[in-house]
């Protein structure tokens, strides 16, 4: 399989994209497919560029045995759309966000919602825990973990 590239993309890049980020490193790991799946995350806004993800979601995930080693960044339309080839949106706004910013519509078609891989869980979005209490942050890991593992199996098999 050529090298495939994955961004996950959320509003702040401190809670639910660097955590896809963390679960979907470690599903490639697992799986042994380190040299052919590249796994990054960016926030549409940059008020945290530079910031490690939020202490919370750090410790939800590390319970789950993910470590988080991200440094906060805004998402690039520059770049980010010609160097990725699935872009991977948390949220309805996420997702008209990188749309809006995709002028020509030219890589509308790698632009994705997280929760269209998700199996288990029959959401609308992957909801933003930043205000929300620990069960939040358990939630949005459930969703993810669901999402990732119908995502690995979509670049994998194209399915
Ligand atoms: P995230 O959560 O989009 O999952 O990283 C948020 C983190 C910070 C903010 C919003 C959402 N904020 O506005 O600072």
């Amino acid at each position: 399989m050529d090298n495939k590239k994955i961004l996950f993309v959320c509003l702040g890049n401190i809670c639910r994209s660097p955590a896809a980020e963390g679960i979907m490193k470690s599903l490639v790991n697992k799986n042994g497919l380190n040299k052919s799946i590249t796994v990054d995350s960016a926030g549409t806004i940059g008020y945290h560029t530079g910031d490690t993800p939020d202490p919370r979601m750090i410790s939800h995930a590390a319970k789950r045995g993910y470590q988080l080693n991200h440094k906060a960044r805004k998402f690039d339309p520059l770049k980010d759309f010609d160097k990725f080839d699935y872009i991977i949106t948390m949220d309805d706004s996420n997702f008209s966000d990188i749309n809006a910013l995709d002028k020509g519509s030219k890589h509308k078609q790698k632009i994705y919602k997280m929760v269209n891989f998700a199996k288990n869980y029959d959401v609308d979005e992957v909801p933003d825990p930043y205000y929300l209490g620990p069960e939040g942050f358990e939630n949005v890991l459930d969703v993810l973990e669901d999402g990732c593992n119908g995502l690995l199996e979509h670049v994998t098999n194209g399915s």
